[in-house]
């Protein structure tokens, strides 16, 4: 890719990653200060700067506070996004969505990048809005990520982690079953693909083999114990395994698989 103005939208931990794992000659990568709720900021901004690329990584991604409070999840991760895709369309930016694995909430899956979407709570409803603004943008990537994992803030495998340290028995699902991501590797693979100029469409950041919230505790637990997981509140999709019909682009065969992810996190906590 040559020289580009991109632009990142989104102060959050993949945003932040993105940041630091920016591998291309950009001419600037920033993370604006713009709410999405209040409309007309993106569109402002984005006019005033006029990027070439933008990768739209900020939404409320909280899935219970989307499920109590749905009219701030559509403010923000359906219009917000579609202010965003509709000003990138004007400007003729190229825009990056990270959208999310749980579009589908429904069936055994492997799901392929062309199957319909089943949402099954608030925040998967609207992060599929989202997609469908930034599909009607020309040349626009929608990256469905899968659980992120390894930021600031806990998450199943540190959790795993302290309790099997800290001598505490662990339960877990059985058919809870996905793929998970450090922060730092989905940045990597988003960076690869930007520097595709050929890239466009859904992409899927999953591969096989999946494991399910007991598999990963069995993998941690095979230097440290074993875990216990609570019920889910708001219904969330089991069946988290996508099909990746790009698994041979450079890109996706940089996605780790799911054994060395788990072994990288349990040896970086010490
Ligand atoms: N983390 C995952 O496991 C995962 C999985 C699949 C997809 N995704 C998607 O990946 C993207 C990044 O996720 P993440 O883990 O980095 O989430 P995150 O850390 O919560 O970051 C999201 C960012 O969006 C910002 N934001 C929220 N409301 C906003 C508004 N009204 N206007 C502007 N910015 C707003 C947040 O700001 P505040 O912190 O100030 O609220 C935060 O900086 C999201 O699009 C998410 O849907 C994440």
């Amino acid at each position: 890719m040559s020289q580009r103005r991109i632009l990142v939208i989104g102060r959050g931990s993949l945003g932040s990653a993105l940041i630091s794992a920016a591998s291309l000659p950009v001419d600037s990568v920033d993370l604006p200060e713009i709410d999405l709720a209040v409309r007309g900021q993106a569109r402002d901004f984005l006019r005033r700067v006029e990027p070439d690329w933008v990768l739209h990584t900020a939404a409320i991604a909280d899935v219970d506070f989307c499920e109590q409070h749905p009219n701030d999840a559509w403010a923000v991760n359906a219009e917000g996004t579609r202010e965003v895709a509709e000003v990138c369309a004007a400007l003729g930016a190229r825009l990056l969505y990270t959208s999310s694995d749980s579009v589908f909430g429904k069936g055994e899956g492997p799901h392929s990048e062309s199957d319909r979407p089943q949402p099954v709570n608030v925040y998967a409803e609207t992060k599929l809005a989202g997609e469908d603004a930034v599909r009607e943008v020309p040349g626009s990537i929608i990256v469905r990520l899968p659980w992120l994992v390894g930021g600031e803030r806990p998450d199943f495998v540190s959790f795993c982690i302290d309790r099997l340290r800290s001598g505490e028995e662990v339960v877990a699902f059985t058919d809870y079953i996905g793929y998970i991501l450090t922060y730092e590797d989905a940045a990597r693979v988003i960076w690869a693909l930007l520097a595709d100029e050929g890239a466009t469409g859904i992409f899927h950041l999953h591969r096989p083999p999946f494991l399910s919230r007991y598999e990963q505790a069995q993998a941690v637990a095979r230097e440290l114990g074993k875990l216990v997981d609570k019920p889910a509140r708001v219904p969330r999709p089991t069946k988290m395994n996508l099909a990746n019909s790009h698994g041979d682009h450079p890109a996706m065969r940089l996605l780790p698989s799911m054994e060395d992810t788990l072994r990288k996190l349990v040896r970086r906590a010490g």
